[in-house]
């Protein structure tokens, strides 16, 4: 079975809100008529009510790259599951592993974000990826499994329906260097494996997993061959509409 892929773009911390509206206005007419794939779109926080705005009634789907795991509260800074839901965010990443190595987010942060995420009927991106310390003591699959089990750990098949996992070999974020497609496969089935385990061999038949880090135009298609990567989670090549419009549109004829 062939699932639908998803492309998605993680802008970080980049982009004012005009900014954002003039990315949009490009974007759009390069993804006008894309049907054939799910995209996504992830500004700051700051920039989601008028990307949203802007995208109604295009194929653009809007995400956000974090949230909070409670409803409201005192929490400073923060931004919840129900705060996104309500502006028309439809994904949210979790454990970004920016989030993971720079705000020290774990396992059971990630898990009870995922669970605020689903309360609220958004779709998690839960991401997930080893560091280069970690590939070269050969912990790459054993890392990969406990940030999956740890992660996922109170949830049901049924829970999950939407799930969208991110493998994101660290080593390979903003650096330039991309697993190549052997390797991503590698770590792709090995993930689909580990979820057909844990939640049944459909489940995992259907389940997205996007591969992360470095993607480009020129590398795109080379990793969307593969059997178990159905889409990607784009950081730096998404900052530009006509880059990330390339990406979105492999493998078409234009
Ligand atoms: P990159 O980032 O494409 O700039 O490597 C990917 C990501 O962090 O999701």
């Amino acid at each position: 079975m062939k699932r639908r892929p998803l492309i998605a773009g993680n802008w970080k911390m980049h982009k004012t809100v005009a900014e954002t509206l003039a990315y949009i206005e490009a974007f759009k007419p390069l993804v006008a008529g894309v049907e054939d794939r799910d995209i996504m779109l992830a500004p700051p926080f700051t920039a989601l009510d008028a990307a949203q705005r802007a995208l109604e009634g295009s194929p653009v789907a809007l995400g956000a790259q974090n949230c909070h795991w409670e409803e409201e509260g005192a929490f400073t800074g923060e931004i919840s599951a129900r705060m996104l839901s309500d502006i028309g965010v439809s994904y949210v990443i979790i454990g970004h592993s920016e989030r993971r190595h720079l705000f020290r987010e774990t396992d059971e942060m990630i898990r009870k974000k995922i669970a605020a995420v689903l309360r609220h009927d958004l779709i998690p991106i839960l991401c997930i990826g080893e560091t280069l310390e970690e590939r070269e003591a050969g912990k790459t699959l054993s890392v990969l499994e406990r940030q999956l089990k740890e992660g996922l750990k109170d949830f049901s098949a049924r829970d999950l329906k939407n799930l969208v996992v991110a493998y994101e070999p660290v080593w390979a974020i903003g650096t330039g260097k991309t697993a190549t497609p052997e390797q991503a496969e590698e770590a792709h089935a090995f993930c689909r494996r580990i979820l057909a385990e844990m939640f049944g061999a459909d489940f995992a038949e259907t389940v997205r997993i996007l591969y992360g880090g470095s993607v480009k135009p020129e590398n795109i298609v080379g990793l969307m061959a593969r059997p178990d990567i159905d889409g990607a989670l784009v950081g730096g090549a998404s900052l530009k509409p006509d880059v990330f419009a390339r990406i979105v549109c492999f493998g078409r004829m234009k």
